[in-house]
């Protein structure tokens, strides 16, 4: 068992009580936490190697493989947090819905879900369908030790929009008109989708997540008025359905309702690169944030990416704790020596004065 420099030898161990977890908690440490969202993936050369010649969702079905590729990332940055390897379509998948991820494109469906014919398809998940998440999430609780596994699932908006646009969307058109034009069925859809996600988030806690992220990719594309009205509340039902863990709550382009992405039940609110983070902090009062470097940033100049670090640092200050993340996913063509350089940069810089 490894004992962190942040940790004094007699104080209690275990993830539990890890910078990541206590941030989560509101608990100011000595420094906060930094992991990254798509930190393993294609920005890696060791992932790319593992993955080769074996497509995405069978990689997530393969333990040996999901425990590999989480770790990859903690090893080669010494992150405060891994990320369980998955996908949010992978208990669509697991339930028998024709989902395939597609390189460079993402999701993509057979054929889309649109009446109430195609809704049947929506079975609920029961944890012997997804054996291998809770296989990966126990074997790899025991390798990870002291540092937290964060479980996750996609929200029920951005899971419904890839199953009604049948692949990613620019407008989001169809699921929108679904949503204004047949009010039912959209709550039909949104509930089954619901109870999905939190089945899935519910075998990883489970199984010994020590924090779980709710991702709503592409809630931004919704109005404040409708993501209140026929999205917050589903969101709200996988929210509530986790019991013990920290639950983040993460969206893009959700500055105008960041509000309501807390109060669907989120601990700590995940915020993308549009606000900057002392301002985010005053639209959430008393949440811990999470965010928010600029993924495009990391191709800047080493200078300018250390002072985008130290500006959001302190602007995490104004919270009542920071968990460092970007404000999206680590874009494939990153060099992973930048990302090596803003976790040295993150853990380097001390408590508040
Ligand atoms: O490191 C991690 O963050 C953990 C693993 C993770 C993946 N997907 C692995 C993955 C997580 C948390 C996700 C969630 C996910 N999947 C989201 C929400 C997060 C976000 O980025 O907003 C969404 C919208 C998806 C759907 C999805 N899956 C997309 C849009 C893509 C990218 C398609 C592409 O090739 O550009 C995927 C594929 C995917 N998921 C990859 C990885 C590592 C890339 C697969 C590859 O080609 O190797």
């Amino acid at each position: 068992m490894t004992v962190t420099s942040e940790q004094h030898p007699t104080e209690p161990s275990g993830p539990s009580s890890s910078l990541f977890v206590r941030a989560c908690r509101g608990e100011r440490g000595p420094r906060a936490p930094v992991w990254f969202m798509r930190q393993a993936g294609r920005s890696l050369p060791e992932y790319r190697r593992v993955r080769e010649g074996v497509p995405m969702l069978e990689s997530c079905a393969r333990p040996d493989m999901v425990t590999e590729i989480t770790m990859q990332p903690v090893r080669r940055y010494g992150v405060d947090a891994a990320i369980f390897y998955s996908d949010i379509v992978v208990p669509l998948k697991a339930i028998g819905v024709d989902v395939d991820v597609k390189p460079g494109v993402g999701p993509v469906l057979g054929a889309p879900i649109r009446s109430r014919a195609d809704l049947d398809q929506l079975r609920p998940l029961e944890p012997d369908d997804v054996r291998f998440v809770d296989e990966s999430v126990r074997a790899l609780v025991d390798q990870l030790g002291e540092t937290p596994l964060i479980g996750f699932a996609g929200a029920p908006f951005t899971l419904a929009s890839y199953l009604v646009e049948g692949g990613p969307s620019k407008h989001h058109e169809v699921t929108k008109a679904l949503m204004h034009s047949d009010p039912e069925l959209w709550h039909d859809l949104l509930s089954r989708v619901a109870a999905i996600s939190a089945a899935f988030l519910g075998v990883q806690v489970a199984a010994g997540a020590s924090a779980v992220q709710l991702f709503d990719s592409w809630a931004g594309a919704l109005s404040a008025r409708d993501y209140a009205r026929v999205v917050q509340p589903y969101s709200a039902r996988v929210l509530d359905s986790v019991g013990t863990v920290p639950r983040i709550h993460f969206g893009v382009g959700t500055s105008e309702f960041l509000p309501l992405m807390a109060e669907a039940g989120a601990d700590v609110v995940g915020v993308d690169w549009r606000l900057p983070l002392d301002e985010a902090a005053h639209r959430v009062p008393g949440k811990p944030v999470q965010g928010n470097l600029d993924p495009a940033l990391l191709g800047a100049d080493p200078a300018v990416v250390d002072a985008e670090v130290d500006r959001i640092l302190a602007e995490g200050r104004g919270a009542p704790a920071h968990v460092f993340n970007l404000g999206h996913g680590v874009l494939p063509d990153t060099d992973p020596d930048v990302l090596a350089r803003v976790v040295e940069r993150v853990q380097a810089a001390g408590a508040p004065g």
